[in-house]
């Protein structure tokens, strides 16, 4: 059996903490993966956050959970590896509590999550350090994104390394944590049939597309100031474009991973100055509808009659390197979009020569989808004969691998798969520091260039996929975006 250990969230009535973090330790507990001594401890700001926080507790989890995940009997066990503790990060007269608590096994693996402002990243290192609370068998879990540009994220990796080594450091983006951007790995690394073809010769242009039906869900403050771009491509888009483009890794390790995604982030070819407006589109949602109901618009929401933050981005995209000369990646995402899914779309070429007389029908070329949500799939589209006629007919047809099907009643979830590395020592799907750094180099001058040119984001309807000029970015190269649920075979 694993060995207790402490994992303690700073933050731990925050959002994060609540909509993700509890949930997640609820179900690892469910799943016997919280040994018997171990603690999950969370700072409250105060000592009345602390008094009310099991009932806190228990109304995130009866709300974030899926529908009948919560049980009363697991939460009543489960609430006895809950220590809330009162605790103001920048007062250090204040750390009294957790110190002790923690000081009963010095021993036991540590995990500090810091689901705090990056801004007080470096006063809650320095106190931990303080309270002598870092062990040699500690590591600190930083959320994205981190900073703002590049410059702020070095600041911010310079003042955590002044505590804790890089190997200590888990930067998370919980999309590596999805099961299926998993097994986009074992795929492309395991099956000859799909590495002999990951090629420019073989593929046309790749997609990848993460629409959100939500809005800004309490956390104007923050999206406002950071967009779609800083909180989506500068990570979870970039990581999984890193997945599907780079080389094989030796062998699964962090550093043979993270060194291999470094490449892909050190080949993507500048988008800068005149660039900007051709290759990315930044859009804001106006009010709409979604699932026939009206849904405000951004400035709504948002109570602000200017704001120009990009709620959604669409990016043409390319990686200058042997393997991937002149394929576009073509990275989407935005808030209240018509539907939620994340999907990754490899389009092969058409074939060399046609062989069939134009009366067969439309070829279409080999589609490959890898979907991470909401439901896990990996579907390979190819050209078939349609056996009803005796005529010859070609359609599509779709080989399906439907992990929804074949794993029912399995519960993924990102974040508990994450902190349970974490507290393994395992960091291969966490980030290196250079891969933030590389990030942030790409994405800061178009950052640059938007505001410079002062233009606003182009509007479009809650409930739809975005605005015109994001199809317009792919019909001028006589493609088009593949829309989840929507078919595509003319
Ligand atoms: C977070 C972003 O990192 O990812 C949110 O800050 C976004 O704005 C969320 O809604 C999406 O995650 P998921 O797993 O629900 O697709």
């Amino acid at each position: 059996m694993a060995k207790a250990f402490d994992i303690v969230i700073f933050g731990g009535v925050g959002d994060l903490a609540l909509r993700k973090l509890v949930p997640a330790w609820y179900r690892g507990f469910k799943e016997g993966k919280l040994t018997d001594d171990s603690r999950v401890i969370v700072t409250c700001r105060n000592i009345e956050a602390v008094e009310g926080y099991f009932e806190t507790a228990a109304s995130a989890l009866q709300q974030h959970l899926s529908e009948g995940e919560f049980e009363v009997e697991i939460w009543n066990a489960f609430r006895s590896f809950l220590f809330p503790v009162a605790l103001d990060i920048s007062d250090l007269n204040s750390w009294q509590q957790l110190q002790q608590l923690m000081n009963e096994d010095k021993e036991r693996i540590r995990v500090f999550y810091l689901a705090i402002p990056p801004a007080i990243f470096g006063v809650c290192c320095g106190n931990l350090k303080k309270n002598k609370l870092i062990s040699i068998k500690s590591r600190v879990v930083v959320e994205k994104p981190i900073g703002y540009d590049a410059v702020s994220a070095a600041s911010i990796n310079k003042e955590i390394s002044g505590y804790f080594k890089e190997e200590n450091i888990y930067r998370i983006d919980h999309y590596l944590g999805k099961e299926t951007v998993q097994n986009l790995m074992s795929l492309r690394f395991t099956n000859l049939i799909f590495e002999q073809l990951w090629n420019s010769s073989s593929i046309d242009n790749v997609q990848i597309s993460i629409s959100e039906t939500v809005g800004l869900e309490g956390r104007a403050g923050f999206y406002n100031e950071a967009g779609a771009l800083r909180d989506m491509i500068q990570n979870h888009l970039l990581q999984l474009l890193c997945l599907v483009a780079m080389e094989s890794p030796n062998k699964i390790s962090a550093k043979s991973i993270q060194t291999e995604k470094i490449k892909v982030l050190e080949s993507l070819r500048p988008i800068t100055l005149s660039d900007v407006k051709e290759h990315t589109v930044r859009g804001q949602y106006v009010a709409g509808s979604y699932n026939g109901e009206l849904v405000s618009g951004y400035l709504e929401e948002l109570n602000s009659a200017n704001s120009t933050t990009e709620t959604f981005v669409a990016i043409r995209a390319y990686i200058d390197n042997w393997r991937w000369s002149k394929v576009p990646f073509y990275l989407r995402t935005g808030k209240r979009m018509k539907s939620r899914c994340a999907e990754i779309i490899i389009q092969f070429k058409d074939v060399s020569h046609r062989v069939y007389a134009d009366s067969v029908g439309q070829l279409e070329p080999n589609r490959l989808i890898i979907r991470l949500q909401p439901d896990e799939l990996i579907q390979l589209t190819m050209m078939s004969k349609n056996l009803e006629t005796t005529d010859m007919k070609l359609q599509p047809a779709t080989l399906n691998l439907n992990f929804s099907d074949t794993y029912k009643g399995f519960k993924s979830d990102a974040y508990k798969r994450l902190m349970l590395d974490a507290v393994k020592g395992d960091s291969s799907l966490f980030i290196h520091r250079d891969e933030v750094k590389y990030a942030w180099a790409w994405i800061d001058p178009i950052i640059d260039t938007w505001k410079v040119s002062k233009s606003a984001p182009q509007l479009y309807r809650a409930g739809t996929w975005g605005p015109e000029e994001s199809d317009e970015l792919l019909q001028k190269d006589g493609r088009q975006w593949f829309n989840a649920g929507e078919s595509v075979c003319k």
